[in-house]
C-alpha cells in the first residue's frame, strides 16, 4: 500500500507533467516560484535592451515586442532570421543571462528528460491583447540536440502545438502564468505558435503575457 497518496488538491504536490508529443512535455506551475522576480528582472533587462516591434524578411512587422539576454539574441529584419551577440538597436551586447533564469531552464529541461541543457539565448516576447505568433519552427540554431524551454508569465494564452510538417493538425494548449513548456528529441522541429491573446487583466502584468524562450543558439 502507498504510504502517500498523491492529491491535485494538496498544495504541496505539484501538478503532473502533461506530455504533449514524444519529447514534448507541459510543466505546469513549474515557473510559478520564481514568477514574480522574473517578471521583476525582465523589467530591468528591458531598460538596457528595450522591447521593439521587429520586421520580418517580408517587411512585415512583428506583433510581438521581443528583445533578448544572453551571449546570443534572435533578431529578424529584411536580411533574414538569425542570432545576433550584439543588439542591433544599440550596438551593444545582450544583457546578460541572470543566473536564476539559468537555473530555471535547466531544472524544467531535466525534469523533461534533457539533463545538461545550458542555454545561452533567451528571447523574451510581450504579448498585447490580439497580439499572436504565427506558426513556425525554431530552427535558426546551430545545433538541434538542445531541447527548448518556454516559461510563460501574466496572461494566460493558447498555445498551439502541431507537427513536423505545418499543415500537421495542432493541439490547442493553454498556458498560464508560470506554465512551462519544453521541447526536443523528436519534437524539436515541431511547429507552434500563440493565437491571438484574449484580453483580461493578470495581477502581476495587467494586460499583458510575457514569455522566456531558452535555446542553444550556437
Ligand atoms: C516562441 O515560439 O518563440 C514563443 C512561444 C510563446 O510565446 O509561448
Ligand atoms: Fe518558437
Amino acid at each position: 500500500m502507498p504510504l502517500f497518496i498523491e492529491s491535485p488538491a494538496h498544495p504541496d504536490v505539484p501538478p503532473a507533467p502533461r506530455p504533449l508529443a514524444p519529447g514534448a512535455v507541459v510543466l505546469p506551475g513549474f515557473g510559478t516560484a520564481v514568477g514574480e522576480a522574473l517578471l521583476d528582472t525582465i523589467a530591468s533587462l528591458a531598460v538596457q535592451a528595450p522591447f521593439r516591434h521587429m520586421c520580418t524578411p517580408g517587411g512585415r512587422q512583428m506583433s510581438v515586442g521581443m528583445t533578448n539576454c544572453g551571449q546570443w539574441g534572435w533578431i529578424s529584419d529584411r536580411q533574414g532570421y538569425r542570432y545576433s551577440a550584439l543588439d542591433p538597436d544599440s550596438d551593444r551586447p545582450w544583457p546578460e543571462l541572470p543566473a536564476f533564469f539559468l537555473a530555471l531552464a535547466t531544472t524544467a529541461a531535466t525534469a523533461a528528460g534533457f539533463t545538461g541543457f545550458t542555454p545561452n539565448a533567451c528571447l523574451i516576447n510581450r504579448y498585447a491583447p490580439g497580439t499572436q505568433l504565427s506558426l513556425h519552427q525554431d530552427k535558426d540554431e546551430r545545433d538541434f540536440t538542445a531541447p527548448i524551454v518556454s516559461v510563460s508569465l501574466g496572461l494566460s494564452a493558447m498555445f498551439l502545438f502541431g507537427g513536423t510538417r505545418r499543415a500537421a493538425p495542432a493541439q490547442r494548449v493553454p498556458l498560464a502564468h508560470g506554465d512551462v513548456v519544453v521541447w526536443g528529441g523528436p519534437a524539436r522541429l515541431f511547429h507552434h505558435g500563440i493565437s491571438p491573446l484574449a484580453k483580461g487583466c493578470h495581477p502581476l502584468t495587467g494586460g499583458l503575457r510575457f514569455n522566456l524562450t531558452f535555446r542553444r543558439a550556437g
